[in-house]
């Protein structure tokens, strides 16, 4: 037993190469789009990021090396993550057949976001910028960013948004702790942020008012811009997350026959799922997202801006509208009104399922899987378990073999349950 448990954690479960969907889609994926005439939001990118990040973004080259210098901080940071079987679990609900969870809450930074993280600084580092710079809502991707910056000696300038910077002072401390230098959004580092607040002193930000004020510092100061979720280089990144679930469920003897993640830009669900999609055309997959934030049953699949200040291009996705306000739910990082172009283009053909759950169910399965499995999971990461829980209870005798991911863990979020 603790040989089996040893061999799913050694070196060599983390992947040489990322994996890269866009060769594998059914349709060329459709790239992103100006929308002003006066104004490159394209060219705008070859400013702020990294080359090799644009380069990722637009290759149709299925694997990219993952080079030494990233290999080394994800060891470090605690790949590989664990892939667990949830028994007490499958004994709670008296199931059948079988429950596997990875558990990206076993990194650093206690989220898959660091995946991302370290390879974009890395990449900024490589071609000498001054430093790393980006928004944050809750504070998952800051302190991924912070770590990921401090890591490779590179300066990091976050700008959280004022309300979450007011709200949670936790995750502001981590950031800080990894040496980042993190104001609340709108800011009077820059001259978006200083004009916004002069309008209105007590504005409580948004994450387009961070995008903007980030891209504004990343051009005034040789920084890079760092990209959270959406973008298909981020969602390469976290194909380590798929790979190696797929080696550790084949030292198992396993092969899930059901995929449940959840969705904000849809990061770490397409690091998790899309891996599995060249292995198997029967493999079913389940993209949850909240009630509140119905962006598959009732977005638009069509064009439309990734921030709401629209500095960043366009890009065909399943929408809600980039002026959707989602209602001040949980678990922040889900609130995000697209998804990622690969996935969109899935569900919209078919191959990837979409499914929502409410509030309580999420509160629910967080529960029930703190007292069955002992994690105490991230409200977002509750949603692919609940999403799971009704599977099950829908399927009760099928006896397959399920896979869920599990983002991030919520020992910083426990407010909600207050
Ligand atoms: C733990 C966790 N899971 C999921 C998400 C959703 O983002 P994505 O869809 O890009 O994975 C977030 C975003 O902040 C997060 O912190």
């Amino acid at each position: 037993m603790s040989e089996e448990f040893k061999s799913l954690l050694s070196n060599d479960i983390i992947p040489e190469n990322w994996y890269n969907v866009t060769p594998d889609l059914p349709e060329p994926l459709p790239p992103p789009r100006d929308t002003k005439t006066d104004f490159s939001s394209i060219n705008l990118l070859n400013k702020i990021l990294p080359k090799e990040v644009l380069k990722q973004e637009f290759t149709f080259k299925r694997y990219e090396k993952i080079p030494d210098e990233i290999m080394e901080k994800y060891l470090q940071i605690g790949r590989p993550t664990p892939l667990i079987r949830a028994k007490n679990l499958e004994k709670y609900l008296d199931y059948n057949g079988k429950i596997f969870f990875k558990y990206e809450g076993a990194t650093a930074t206690g989220s898959h976001k660091i995946n991302t993280a370290i390879a974009q600084a890395y990449y900024a580092m490589e071609e000498s910028a001054n430093g790393v710079t980006t928004e944050t809502g809750a504070g998952q991707w800051g302190s991924a960013t912070a770590l990921a910056a401090s890591l490779y000696n590179l300066k990091s300038q976050i700008f959280m948004v004022r309300i979450s910077y007011e709200q949670k002072p936790l995750r502001k401390v981590v950031m800080s702790l990894y040496n980042s230098n993190v104001v609340p959004s709108p800011s009077n580092l820059t001259e978006f942020g200083r004009k916004i607040l002069k309008e209105n002193p007590e504005h409580p930000g948004t994450l387009g008012i961070g995008i903007s004020e980030a891209v504004e510092y990343a051009l005034d100061h040789n920084y890079r811009y760092m990209v959270a979720s959406v973008m298909n280089s981020a969602l390469t990144h976290q194909s380590v997350i798929g790979q190696e679930s797929i080696r550790q469920m084949e030292l198992l003897g396993e092969f899930p026959d059901v995929l449940f993640g959840c969705v904000g830009g849809g990061s770490n669900f397409g690091g998790f799922a899309f891996p599995f999609l060249p292995k198997s055309d029967d493999i079913e997959i389940y993209a949850t997202t909240a009630h509140e934030v119905p962006k598959f049953s009732k977005g638009e699949y069509k064009y439309d801006l990734m921030d709401t200040a629209g500095v960043l291009p366009a890009v065909r996705m399943y929408s809600l509208g980039a002026d959707f306000v989602p209602p001040k739910i949980y678990a922040g990082g889900l609130r995000y009104h697209g998804a990622a172009p690969s996935l969109s283009l899935l569900i919209n053909h078919g191959r990837i399922k979409s499914d929502e759950v409410s509030e309580s169910e999420v509160k629910d399965a967080i529960k029930i899987f703190a007292n069955t499995q002992g994690f105490i999971i991230a409200p977002e990461s509750g949603h692919a378990v609940a999403s799971a829980i009704k599977y099950i209870k829908n399927h009760r005798n099928d006896k397959k073999t399920l896979l869920i991911n599990v983002s991030g863990h919520g020992l910083l979020d426990l407010s909600i349950f207050q």
